[in-house]
């Protein structure tokens, strides 16, 4: 009985980092498309009695990326895993996670439970967008807020100082909460809310932006889980810029830089996009920082299967 990484499509070198700093046992797995589009998926190995980390991040290719998963975790299964670990660092379809108009789907209902169905005990992944996913999983869910890479990055990199009043953090709207709370904790640095109004019809949003809030010369923190299209970092920094901070950092676990959101974030005078390395790709450009998280995955990891 033994520790096996399964790394799928977009997540190959996160695989063999993780293996590498769990001395675990690599498997390969052959998949193929079909001419119709159709995916498939093989294990060779015997994995009788193994506990199996079957690696995936859901973007690019959420839909792909998605069966490709399910079919890893068939596979494995099959191929007699005792145990089935799925680490996935980015869970798309996470933002529907309730019905917000009658009539919805709310796929990430639909995406956990099957993944659960399946026969997956335990589920990791970094920054979920919100608890309700824990409950759609049920036990053996772990969401990794990575807070204390983030703070170390602005600490060395950006020169904040912990406890120090030169700086603010900034959560864009009520979700996001719960993150610049937990980074404020570790840095003890104040944070402020936004209030974000969406338009669940035409998907508009409108952010209420306080009347007093003292952010003139100070290094400005926006803190979020996802930067998909950059329209709402992008709002709240022309905002901040127009009181006069210093600088505005934003920090945001899954960078998925839809169209031209670096130009637009550029634009509205970011100064640094640091993420977290949870997707299969990234544009180049000098804006971005993406950190590896290999190591507080691997963390996890141990402490979990070390409690098995
Ligand atoms: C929304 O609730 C999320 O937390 C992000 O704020 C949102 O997905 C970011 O999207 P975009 O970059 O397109 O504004």
């Amino acid at each position: 009985m033994g520790l096996r990484i399964v790394p799928l499509s977009n997540s190959l070198g996160l695989g063999r980092s993780i293996a590498d700093l769990l001395n675990a046992e690599l498997t390969k797995v052959f998949t193929k498309t079909f001419p119709d589009g159709e995916l498939y998926v093989r294990v060779e190995d015997d994995l009788s009695g193994d506990d199996v980390v079957v690696i995936q991040s859901l973007y690019p290719n959420q839909n792909t990326s998605i069966i490709e998963l399910l079919l890893g975790i068939d596979a494995v299964r099959r191929c007699g895993a005792s145990r089935v670990i799925a680490v996935v660092p980015y869970l798309a379809y996470s933002r529907q996670d309730r019905q917000f108009l009658k009539g919805e789907a709310v796929s990430s209902y639909v995406l956990l439970s099957t993944i659960k169905t399946l026969g997956t005990n335990y589920l990791l992944t970094i920054d979920a967008h919100s608890d309700r996913l824990k409950e759609y999983f049920g036990n053996g869910f772990t969401n990794i807020l990575p807070m204390e890479i983030f703070s170390k990055y602005l600490i060395e990199k950006e020169g904040v100082k912990e406890g120090s009043e030169d700086a603010i953090i900034v959560a864009p709207d009520k979700g996001a909460e719960h993150r610049a709370r937990a980074l404020s904790e570790v840095l003890r640095i104040n944070y402020v809310v936004i209030k974000k109004v969406r338009n669940r019809y035409t998907g508009e949003i409108k952010h209420e932006f306080p009347k007093e809030i003292d952010v003139k010369g100070k290094i400005a923190v926006v803190v979020d889980d996802i930067i998909s299209t950059g329209g709402t970092v992008a709002s709240i920094a022309k905002f901040l810029n127009s009181l006069g901070t210093e600088k505005v950092v934003v920090l945001a676990s899954h960078g998925l830089f839809v169209g031209n959101a670096i130009e637009k974030l550029r634009r509205a005078g970011v100064s640094r996009v640091v993420i977290i390395k949870t997707v299969g790709r990234y544009p180049s450009s000098d804006l971005i920082e993406v950190i590896d998280p290999s190591a507080l995955l691997a963390r996890h990891l141990r402490n979990l299967t070390l409690a098995l």
